[in-house]
Order: structure tokens, then C-alpha cells, then sequence
């Protein structure tokens, strides 16, 4: 099991958002996670990565068996957590090949390993880059400052890309991607798809489950996972809709 999270309870400035969210996920899974606007999935990734000020009231998150809720952001990354944002954020001053380049480093040497040497860097960087159709003139720019909305989510794989994390949580990273771009993404999860590491998929879309096949559908609803099921659940959720789920929640 690479992560558990127990009966979790989260709420911002005293407003309950997730109510008791139970989720597994094991090792080499690919998940994907559906749900209603507002249903709580960017706040399970928000909580999952450690970002400031949500209040965890109940339960507990083992990742890898350890409690991450109690470790900082960086150390989360460093064991293998990454989180590709709804809304990537832009960093003016960086350049992209310097973020990826200190990121890297940083978790590496978190982890007693070597960091890269230049050209080590750079041509892991040159065959990243080429998978996912990066110009290289875009990794000279600052980190998402000017990137279209499509540009900033293939960004956001080349940094899963460089990073090999064993969790990866991509929140709607297809939302905004023409379909060239789509597959172009869905290639990049697929190629990091090993027994070793698992991915989370939050989307609206059935679309990119044709592209990246889930092993596990789970549907949130009212900041709780309320179904799990095979991928077929994504094809009846695009048939039905969420409101039988919904239901299932008030009854
Ligand atoms: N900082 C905040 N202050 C107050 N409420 C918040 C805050 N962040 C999130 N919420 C509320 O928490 C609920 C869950 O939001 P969240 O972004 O997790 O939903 P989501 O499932 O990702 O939705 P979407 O599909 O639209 O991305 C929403 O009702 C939202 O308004
Ligand atoms: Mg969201």
C-alpha cells in the first residue's frame, strides 16, 4: 500500500471541506478521481502535498507507512510526492531549466544521493524535453510567466518527468490541453507507469481515461469518496452524471 488515508477531516477557516475521506492507493496503481465542482479533490491534493492553512481536524495519511501530516512540504517531495496543480503557479525571476535543475538536487541530495552534473542535467533535460514536445526556449523562460494555459500543464509533466516521483497527484492536468497536448501528457504518465509508482488522476473527463486507463475509478462527492469501481465507472458517470452519487450521500 503506498498510501492510506484514514476517516480524514479537513476544514479551512473553520469550514469543513473534506468529512471523513477514506482512499487507498497501492503501488504501480493508476487512480483516477471524479467528482462534482467543489466536491473537496483539489483539497485532498492540496492536504496530500502539505499546502498552509487547511486544519486536518481527523485521520491520518501514511504514505508508505509513514504519517506525512506531520512532515513539510519538502520532505513530502523528497519521499517521492508530487503534485501537478489545477492552476499552476507562476515563479517570475526563475528560469524553468533552473527550478527544475534545484529541485532536483535538492530532493536527490534529501535522499543521500549525488546530485546531477551539468551535462547529466542537461541531457536528461534534452530527452524530457523531446517526449513531451518542450522547446527548449521555453525552459529558458521564468517557470510558467507567459506560458499559454496548455503550455503550463505540459510543464507541469516535465517536472513529474524529471522528478520520477513514486506518488503523483495530477490535478485536471488535462483541462485546457488541445488533444495533440492530451496525448502528448498521457504519453508522458504512461511512460513513468511502473510497478514501483502510482498516479493519481483528477479529472473531469472520461476523455483522458481513454488515453491513460485507470485501474480504479473513485468518485468524491461532498468531500468524501463515495463509489470505487473499475474504469467503466468513469463511462457511467459521463452516461449518468453524478446526481445517483450525490443521493447515495444524503440517504
Ligand atoms: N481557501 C478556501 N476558503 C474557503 N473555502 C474554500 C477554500 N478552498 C476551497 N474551498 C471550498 O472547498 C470546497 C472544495 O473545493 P475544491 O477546490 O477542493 O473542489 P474541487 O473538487 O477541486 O472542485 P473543481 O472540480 O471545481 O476543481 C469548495 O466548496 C470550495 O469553495
Ligand atoms: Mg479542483
Amino acid at each position: 500500500m503506498l498510501l492510506e488515508v484514514k476517516n480524514l477531516h479537513v476544514e479551512i477557516d473553520g469550514k469543513a471541506i473534506l468529512n471523513g475521506l477514506d482512499l487507498t492507493i497501492e503501488q504501480g496503481q493508476v487512480a483516477a478521481i471524479m467528482g462534482p465542482n467543489g466536491s473537496g479533490k483539489s483539497t485532498l491534493a492540496y492536504v496530500l502535498a502539505g499546502k498552509p492553512n487547511y486544519e486536518v481536524t481527523q485521520g491520518e495519511v501514511l504514505f508508505d507507512g509513514a504519517n506525512i501530516l506531520d512532515m513539510e512540504p519538502d520532505e513530502r517531495a523528497a519521499k517521492g510526492l508530487f503534485l501537478a496543480f489545477q492552476y499552476p503557479v507562476e515563479i517570475p525571476g526563475v528560469a524553468t531549466m533552473t527550478f527544475l535543475r534545484t529541485a532536483l538536487n535538492a530532493q536527490r541530495k534529501a535522499r543521500g544521493e549525488a546530485e546531477f552534473s551539468t551535462p547529466d542535467f542537461m541531457r536528461r533535460v534534452r530527452e524530457t524535453s523531446a517526449h513531451l514536445g518542450i522547446d527548449q526556449e521555453m525552459l529558458r523562460r521564468a517557470v510558467n510567466v507567459g506560458f499559454s494555459g496548455g503550455e503550463k500543464k505540459r510543464n507541469e509533466i516535465m517536472q513529474m518527468a524529471m522528478l520520477e516521483p513514486r506518488l503523483a497527484v495530477l490535478d485536471e492536468t488535462d483541462s485546457g490541453l488541445d488533444i495533440d497536448a492530451l496525448k502528448i501528457v498521457a504519453d508522458g504518465v504512461n511512460r513513468l507507469r511502473s510497478p514501483k509508482r502510482s498516479t493519481v488522476v483528477i479529472t473531469h473527463y472520461q476523455r483522458l481515461l481513454n488515453y491513460i486507463v485507470p485501474d480504479v475509478v473513485h468518485v468524491m462527492s461532498k468531500g468524501r469518496v463515495v463509489k470505487s469501481g473499475g474504469k467503466e465507472l468513469a463511462l457511467e458517470l459521463e452516461a449518468k452524471g453524478y446526481a445517483q452519487f450525490q443521493d447515495e450521500v444524503a440517504a
